[in-house]
């Protein structure tokens, strides 16, 4: 299935006018406009002539803020105001393109990168999510982050709007509008929109959005970090093995790290056992040369330590390590460990020096992390088919 491809011109106001027309046709937006103005809308009533008179219940809610300064946009201001605000707001990472089921087509255009209000992921959190980093051209890890994401979604009870193959390509189409070489894909499967009650059963079918964000190329860090054990409660197994979008408890897990002036925080799971970071996963290598992974029964299997466990099979045949082993891992057992590390599609392999008071190992970036580092950025450039997926540019 090919993506419609709709870039809206950044200058033109009647081609914006159009777009905005296709735009809030596809959207279920309820901009406050005077065209069929329903009787009252949070309060605010629109008389025939579309001029919006106040009730007094909402009048003396507002007194302090006189509505005079609240503008009623047409749909083409509010999208207009969209853009301006995007551009003031420009952050390190730039949204290149984005796909959205329910317009069924790629926008170029920020501000058309929004997902409306009655989408079920935005007030429920009822969607889930995945990634895949985009190197030199190719989507690394596409098909494992795909299952993942396949998976994730039966669990959440979220029905597919596609097949796999066809979300698949869809991601695929969105990169190749993106022009990004290198950068990240984020896509995410919500329940549905159409309403603001809890079960989607009225919504009008599951939605599915992607962006591709460019990164700025920077060298990967692999310069040791601090963590702490986090105080915030991890999530119950069920939740925690599948990556929706409740992200709540991982937000405030790194928040607490950062206060700390930490790089991250530690998850011990219900038995006091070693679980993973808010947004990766740990690993140990012990002083007898075992590399050590946290079961991923209570954790979210990162598809970067699965791929980890082979490609570390080069440093069993050097003799580096003796072996790679997934079992439980207490904190004793971690904080006695030679190298600590984290992994995941951001950080990648990052060294771990201190985990709260106690130095891990002698304090220094480990051999260890280091070669998985490597073989982790050569098999991002030059791995086999199975993990890197040429883009059709
Ligand atoms: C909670 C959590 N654990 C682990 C990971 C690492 O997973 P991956 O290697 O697939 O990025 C992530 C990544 O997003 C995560 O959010």
């Amino acid at each position: 299935m090919a993506a419609p491809l709709c870039i809206p011109p950044q200058h033109s106001l009647q081609n914006q006018n159009k777009y905005a027309k296709s735009f809030t046709k596809h959207y279920n937006f309820q901009f406050l406009v005077t065209r069929n103005p329903p009787s009252t809308l949070f309060g605010l009533q629109s008389s025939n002539l579309g001029v919006p008179r106040l009730s007094n219940q909402a009048q003396s809610l507002i007194n302090s803020t006189p509505i005079s300064e609240v503008p009623l946009l047409s749909r083409e201001e509010a999208i207009e105001r969209l853009r301006l605000s995007k551009e003031r707001h420009k952050g390190k990472q730039q949204f290149l393109a984005m796909y959205c089921s329910i317009f069924g087509g790629i926008t170029t255009d920020p501000a058309a990168m929004v997902i409306p209000m009655d989408d079920h992921m935005v007030h429920r959190g009822h969607g889930i999510f995945d990634t895949a980093a985009i190197v030199d051209g190719h989507l690394y890890e596409l098909d494992q982050h795909l299952d993942r994401c396949v998976r994730s979604a039966t669990m959440a009870k979220i029905r597919l709007p596609f097949d796999s193959e066809t979300m698949r390509n869809i991601l695929i189409q969105t990169v190749i509008a993106s022009k990004c070489k290198n950068g990240s894909l984020r896509y995410w499967l919500s329940a549905g929109y159409g309403n603001f009650l809890l079960s989607p059963s009225g919504c009008a079918e599951p939605t599915f959005y992607a962006i591709v964000i460019q990164t700025s190329a920077s060298q990967p860090d692999h310069k040791g970090v601090k963590v702490i054990t986090s105080s915030i409660p991890i999530k119950p197994p069920v939740f925690a093995t599948m990556k929706s979008v409740n992200y709540l408890p991982n937000a405030l897990c790194q928040m607490e790290a950062e206060e700390n002036g930490c790089f991250t925080s530690v998850w011990l799971d219900t038995e006091g056992f070693v679980a993973e970071g808010p947004n990766m996963n740990v690993a140990f290598v012990t002083y007898d040369k075992e590399l050590l992974m946290p079961r991923f029964d209570k954790v979210l299997g990162g598809c970067t330590l699965k791929r980890m466990r082979t490609l570390a099979q080069e440093l069993v045949k050097k003799g580096d390590i003796r072996g790679v082993s997934t079992r439980d891992v207490t904190v004793e057992e971690g904080k006695r460990a030679e190298e600590m590390m984290l992994f995941g599609s951001g950080v990648l392999v990052r060294p771990v020096v201190q985990w709260d008071d106690k130095i891990i190992g002698n304090g220094n970036e480990g051999p260890i992390a280091r070669a998985l580092l490597d073989l982790l950025l050569e098999d991002m450039i030059s791995g086999p088919s199975t993990v890197r997926t040429a883009v059709p540019y």
